[in-house]
């Protein structure tokens, strides 16, 4: 056996890294952009009651795999099932799948960090040239800003999980509120900002349908931070006297309330900037939203708060942004490193440089993927479509094996592992959990529609992306 496993020293620093895994750049601008283009409130409606009623009981599930196997997703999958074959599978799946998120993630990482750089240098007028964006991810100063990046969550991984990860969650977290409520504050005071949050959060339920619904769950999801073996890999650092539904529900009710408090900024500066904006002309990416939209936005306010003012509320906002992406991206690559840490014996400094040097090669060819180099940028087509590796990366790991790691994490508690284990796990510090409706909740609904809706999310998508044809949408 090695050292003991490491443990975060503190309920609050737990939920403030899991939070910080949670809060990520979906809080801070997919979930404003999804919810403005769906139906303000409408959204925001479904998109609670799916936190509540499917991703919150997945969490669990993820959290007491972790916190009983006090292993990595591959370790958890082997010990809980005495080596089984098959559910080596699934853990492989919750190893690999936050590998390559990870890869990607840290693509756009960069891309705000190096937003961030050039705000404090008062870089704004050009950052706000809707040329920029596409020079900038193509320009050589990337690479730069990426060994930037790397070290900043080398340094964090390498100290632990008490003395890194959960030491900058709680510095990081709380800055990050401060900073979205000092902004939410400062845009509320501009001309028109309420028409932003009447369109925000009236709801118009006619903009419904299977597609929007079902795009929120994935939103969801992903923004909790499922199906990536974060949460088994974070819940494996609690003690037995832990409330791991306690904390749960926080991580939920934090992500969310991030969330909605994101909107409350970016859709009255959309409004202010544009009182008249047809909001179906925004972008459906965040990336449109964050690298060539706001930086516009910011510049416009230069009349009314000077240079110096704009650029100071430009570098607060990447600053916030980057807070966001740098706590999420050091959960995900905590989840190989710990699986390597664990299998092989190795020590965290071994493991994080191996696995560094290997995300390094993924993420500069995902860099280089959006014209840099041709190979790389029309690296492959399916469904009719042409797809750089970057997107490759996306469809597969992002929208098809993250619900399929989920469906497989649900059947695994409730049909492999079994009801009765997972209860037990749950009630261990939590004795209010015991018995109550929100336990039979979890367990009729991890046993039958969550994993059910899961699946079809999963089928839908391989029928959509690879086969251009579709279930829903
Ligand atoms: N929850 C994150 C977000 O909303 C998603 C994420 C978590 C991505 C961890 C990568 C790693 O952006």
């Amino acid at each position: 056996m090695g050292a003991p496993r490491e443990q975060f020293g503190s309920r609050l620093g737990f939920i403030l890294a899991a939070a910080g895994s949670a809060v990520g750049i979906g809080n801070m601008v997919g979930f404003p952009v999804a919810a403005t283009k769906n139906g303000g409130g409408a959204f925001l409606l479904i998109y609670a009651a799916f936190v509540i009623f499917i991703c919150l009981p997945v969490m669990l599930a993820e959290m007491s795999v972790g916190r009983a196997s006090r292993k990595d997703p591959l370790g958890a999958y082997a010990t809980l099932t005495d080596n089984h074959a098959g559910w080596k599978v699934a853990g492989w799946l919750s190893i690999i799948t936050p590998f390559m998120i990870a890869v990607f993630y840290l693509v756009i990482t960069v891309w705000i960090f190096g937003y961030l750089f050039q705000s404090v240098l008062g870089n704004l007028a050009q950052l706000a040239d809707p040329a920029n964006f596409g020079t900038f991810i193509n320009s050589n100063d990337l690479f730069m800003y990426m060994v930037a990046v790397l070290a900043i969550v080398y340094l964090i991984l390498q100290g632990g999980v008490k003395q890194g990860i959960e030491k900058a969650a709680k510095v990081m977290m709380p800055a990050l509120f401060v900073m979205l409520i000092a902004l939410v504050i400062f845009v509320l005071t501009l001309d028109n900002a309420w028409a932003g949050v009447e369109y925000y959060i009236i709801p118009d339920f006619s903009k419904m349908d299977a597609k929007v619904v079902s795009g929120a769950l994935s939103q969801t999801f992903f923004s909790l931070s499922l199906g990536m073996g974060i949460m088994i890999t974070y819940g494996s650092y609690l003690d037995n006297q832990s409330d791991v539904p306690g904390a749960a529900k926080m991580v939920a009710l934090l992500d969310t309330a991030v969330a909605f408090i994101a909107g409350l900024l970016i859709l009255p500066a959309v409004f202010s900037f544009n009182p008249n904006i047809d909001t179906s002309t925004l972008s459906d990416s965040s990336v449109g939203m964050i690298f060539t939209f706001l930086p516009q936005i910011f510049l416009a306010l230069q009349s009314s708060v000077g240079f110096v003012g704009t650029s100071v509320v430009a570098s607060l906002f990447f600053l916030l942004v980057f807070f966001a992406a740098i706590t999420s991206l050091v959960s995900i690559f905590e989840v190989p490193v710990a699986a390597l840490m664990e299998e092989k014996q190795y020590s965290r400094r071994k493991s994080l440089g191996l696995l560094g040097l290997l995300l390094v090669v993924f993420s500069v060819i995902s860099a280089t993927s959006f014209g840099m180099l041709d190979y790389f940028t029309n690296f492959t087509s399916y469904a009719g479509q042409t797809k750089s590796f970057f997107d490759l990366v996306i469809d597969v790991f992002y929208d098809t094996i993250l619900p399929l790691n989920g469906f497989l994490i649900c059947i695994f508690v409730i049909y492999k592992w079994k009801k009765a284990k997972l209860n037990a796990e749950l009630d261990k510090g939590a004795p209010h959990y015991q018995n109550s409706w929100f336990e039979r909740y979890v367990d009729f609904s991890v046993g039958t529609f969550i994993p059910l809706i899961l699946l079809l999310i999963f089928i839908n998508t391989v029928a959509l992306k690879y086969f251009g044809t579709a279930l829903i949408g």
